[in-house]
């Protein structure tokens, strides 16, 4: 879609940037001091859900979450870091990627935990599909990357979805 298609003109990519941080506690852990995928997965959706809707601007549903990779494991009392932002917008979606990170106290350096692209529709009162309201554009170079292999994985999703699996 071009940007004239949407009616509130385009916003960028940077203005929906949303970060999350927590400290591992106890009720995050299993019985061995790690954290729970599904805690780390209940984090990431609420920060990709602000993320849409800051761009979006109104009420907004999760449809996907896909290419949720865990690459490392966080632990009791651990920083954990979440980044999201919206990375490609469709008709009525929009999907949002979400990178996760422990967090060193001592350094600020970050380790990589989880990445995951998300899919985020916006919805009406009824919850129906109503269209997103702003376009996005990119600033950076890294960013116009990520939006072009980021309509490529919209497209591939569609295809997958019209073919169910
Ligand atoms: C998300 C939801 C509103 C989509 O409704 P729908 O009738 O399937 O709508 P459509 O087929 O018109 O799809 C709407 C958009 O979502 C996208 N979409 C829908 N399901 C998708 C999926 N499984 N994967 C990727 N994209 C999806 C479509 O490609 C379309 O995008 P586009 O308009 O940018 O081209 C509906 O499925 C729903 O309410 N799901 C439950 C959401 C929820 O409760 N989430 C919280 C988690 S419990």
């Amino acid at each position: 879609m071009a940007a004239s298609d949407y009616p509130m003109g385009i916003k960028e990519v940077g203005s929906s940037l949303s970060v999350a941080t927590h400290m591992i506690r106890h009720e995050d852990i299993n019985g061995f001091n790690r954290l729970f995928g599904g805690r780390l997965m209940e984090w990431i959706d609420d920060v990709a859900g602000i993320a849409a809707r800051r761009h979006a601007g109104i009420d907004i549903t999760t449809a996907a979450i896909d290419t949720l990779e865990f690459k490392s494991a966080a632990w009791l009392n651990d920083i954990v870091v979440i980044e999201a932002w919206v990375t490609h917008v469709g008709r009525t979606s929009m999907e949002v990627r979400a990178d996760s990170y422990v967090e060193d106290p001592a350094t600020g350096e970050r380790t990589m935990i989880n990445h995951a692209y998300l899919t985020e529709v916006c919805v009406d009162e009824n919850g129906h599909p109503v269209p997103v309201p702003w376009g996005l554009v990119a600033t950076t170079d890294e960013q116009h990357k990520e939006c072009i292999a980021a309509r490529r994985r919209a497209e591939m999703r569609k295809v997958r979805r019209l073919q169910g699996f």
